[in-house]
């Protein structure tokens, strides 16, 4: 499966983001977002997911039966059900996605072993610390294998050994055959990914 963006532009009232921006995304990629804040990473991110029409050039996906691309999202505050297991809020990407209640526990349980939470799946997830919900929301992402994965600084409030985590699992789920897209500041996560984007060189090119 191909992700295009043709001629992509997006403008705010006077404020020009970027324009003229081409790319192509495909299975098994595994691609770092960069560039300061306020060059529009998030605006990009929701342009590929197909939640924002880009005001200029087009989206198009191939390799795919029209508008049945799964895609997933890991925000850097992504909510969840706080009152609930870790291993409910994980299952819920890959039950979203269709899977049955054990094929989605079997997902779930995998996932939160590479993300280093697996003791952590009967915990609610209000008493998790924010480093550990970060994970979990990442668990869930990996875990509904969605054709396309977004990670807007899926590390923010992470130390280097989680952060290592994260990128083995974001890497598995590009192996897996996902698209994974991974908006970030961090020069550790860029050095973890196949590829690096960077916006502001990328619309100007
Ligand atoms: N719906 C909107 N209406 C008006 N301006 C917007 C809208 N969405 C984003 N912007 C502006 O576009 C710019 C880019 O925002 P965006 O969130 O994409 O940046 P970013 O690169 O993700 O930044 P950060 O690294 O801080 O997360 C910002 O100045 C933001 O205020
Ligand atoms: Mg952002």
């Amino acid at each position: 499966m191909k992700f295009h963006l043709e001629g992509v532009g997006v403008a705010f009232a006077d404020r020009r983001l970027f324009s003229g921006l081409s790319l192509t995304l495909e299975s098994g990629d595994l691609t770092a977002l960069m560039g300061p804040s306020g060059s529009g990473k998030s605006t990009l991110l929701a342009i590929l997911s197909g939640l924002m029409p880009p005001g200029e050039g087009t989206r198009r996906v191939t390799g795919a039966p029209p508008g049945e691309q799964a895609v997933s999202w890991i925000f850097q505050n992504s909510p969840g059900l706080t009152r609930r297991t870790v291993l409910d809020n994980v299952s819920l990407g890959p039950l979203s996605a269709g899977a049955t209640r054990q094929q989605a526990e079997d997902a779930a349980r995998s996932a939160l072993q590479l993300l280093g939470l697996g003791d952590l799946a009967g915990t609610r997830l209000f008493r998790l610390s924010g480093g550990e919900r970060q994970r979990a929301a990442v668990a869930r992402c990996i875990a509904s294998r969605a054709d396309l994965i977004l990670a807007d600084e899926p590390t923010a409030s992470l130390d280097a050994r989680n952060r290592a985590l994260v990128c083995q699992a974001l890497d598995a789920a590009a192996r897996n055959g996902s698209v994974v897209v991974v908006a970030t500041h961090d020069q550790a996560v860029a050095q973890a990914c196949h590829r690096v984007l960077d916006l502001p060189a990328l619309a100007a090119a």
